[in-house]
């Protein structure tokens, strides 16, 4: 018999890895070019041909399927210290860095080295589901904080569900779903009440900041890094966006020498890959990613993408904001049920996922990570969506 657990997540399957699944036998039926799959953020660009050449040359280095160090590679630690120094002014070295398997296991590997039974970790909505998942993987509690119409958490009721049971709290700017990127005035509010409870409860409350779209941002607009603001953070940051590279299972978490018991926490990062089965992560594309830290994809196909989907939406009559970074958009159901929305929409070969697996119900995820045709073919039948929806 298979844990109790388990079995409720397998009747509860993600539903986007079920459109993903349902896309593919939709183009098998129509053909790609009549299939408007916006499921799943994986991504369209294809990754520098740098990167496959550093993979290559990876191969001729001595022992390189041996076992290492669970926090990875000495070197490529180092690589990536002097690349963060350089771009966001910090101070780190190897001992700074531990090498994760994607964002997945950065974050896997953070929550288990953190987190008590029953410690809470707040979460924004709308948020990428799969935290729960996480935060419960290591018997802690999720506490959701809602958020402004502008999906930027609402202070107010964050400050009210912070206690002393908070261990952790996890942002995630530029965001999926919504796209949109926390202001530097939002970060600033939100660590300073973070700062005023950690002195009021007498503990350490952890920011972790889950940074897999960082480097997708548009009009020039600037995250923050949040470091900057708060001593507890832990970044966590993979390559599977900047450099369209999630199978390979590569990224980093990132502690500064500031954050409250650093050495124990850099351990604890180090023991929780090895006991949770990752060991370390993968050495080919460790050394690969060290010879590319400075090198994201073009964005500018994810920018083009999304002007062409948002002013062909909101000619169409559909409420959105405009996306300013990842390759999200964060769509009103122009009907209150969106799963029903979701349903229709599948009659006109649209794939969309339902806000409410972005605890959002009432909203549809777009991801518009597909080729630019793909997105200026599908405004004509958002259109044809719409006017059915209108005339019903
Ligand atoms: C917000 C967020 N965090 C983490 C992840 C996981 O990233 P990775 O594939 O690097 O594990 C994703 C993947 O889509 C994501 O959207």
């Amino acid at each position: 018999m298979i844990s109790k657990r388990i079995e409720r997540l397998i009747n509860n399957n993600s539903v986007i890895r079920e459109m993903f699944e349902e896309g593919k036998k939709l183009k098998l039926k129509y053909g790609e070019e009549n299939v408007f799959d916006f499921s799943i953020g994986n991504p369209s660009i294809e990754p520098p041909t740098k990167v496959n050449e550093a993979i290559k040359k990876s191969l001729n280095i001595n022992n390189i399927h041996n076992y290492m160090n669970n926090s990875g590679y000495e070197d490529v630690r180092k690589i990536i210290a002097d690349n963060l120094n350089k771009k966001f002014n910090t101070n780190y070295n190897e001992n700074n860095i531990v090498m994760s398997v994607g964002a997945a296991g950065g974050l896997n590997v953070t929550l288990h080295s953190l987190l008590n039974d029953n410690d809470e970790v707040i979460v924004f909505v709308p948020y990428f589901m799969e935290y729960k998942n996480y935060i419960e993987n290591f018997h802690g509690k999720v506490v959701e904080v809602s958020c402004n119409e502008n999906f930027e958490p609402d202070l107010k009721d964050f400050e009210q569900k912070i206690n002393p049971n908070t261990k952790a709290v996890i942002v995630n700017s530029p965001n999926n779903p919504s796209g949109i990127v926390y202001s530097e005035n939002t970060i600033i509010e939100l660590t300073n009440i973070m700062k005023k409870k950690e002195e009021e409860f007498n503990n350490t409350i952890y920011l972790i900041s889950d940074e897999p779209y960082r480097e997708i941002v548009f009009d020039g607009i600037e995250v923050p890094y949040l470091t900057h603001y708060y001593n507890d953070t832990i970044v966590v940051y993979c390559y599977s966006k900047s450099l369209s590279l999630p199978g390979e299972r590569i990224g980093f978490i990132s502690v500064p020498n500031n954050a409250h018991d650093f050495d124990k926490l850099i351990q604890a990062l180090s023991i929780s890959t090895r006991i949770l089965g990752f060991v370390n992560a993968p050495a080919l594309i460790q050394k690969a990613i060290a010879e590319c830290v400075n090198l994201t994809c073009d964005m500018s196909e994810y920018e083009k993408n999304r002007n062409v989907l948002y002013e062909g939406l909101v000619n169409c009559g559909y409420e959105c904001i405009k996306p300013q970074g990842t390759f999200y958009l964060f769509l009103k159901s122009p009907i209150e049920d969106e799963k029903e929305f979701c349903k229709i929409a599948k009659e006109y070969n649209i794939l969309v996922v339902p806000g409410s697996s972005f605890a959002k119900p009432g909203y549809v995820r777009i991801a518009f990570c597909t080729k630019t045709t793909t997105v200026e073919n599908s405004i004509p039948k958002f259109k044809e969506l719409m006017n059915f929806i209108s005339n019903r």
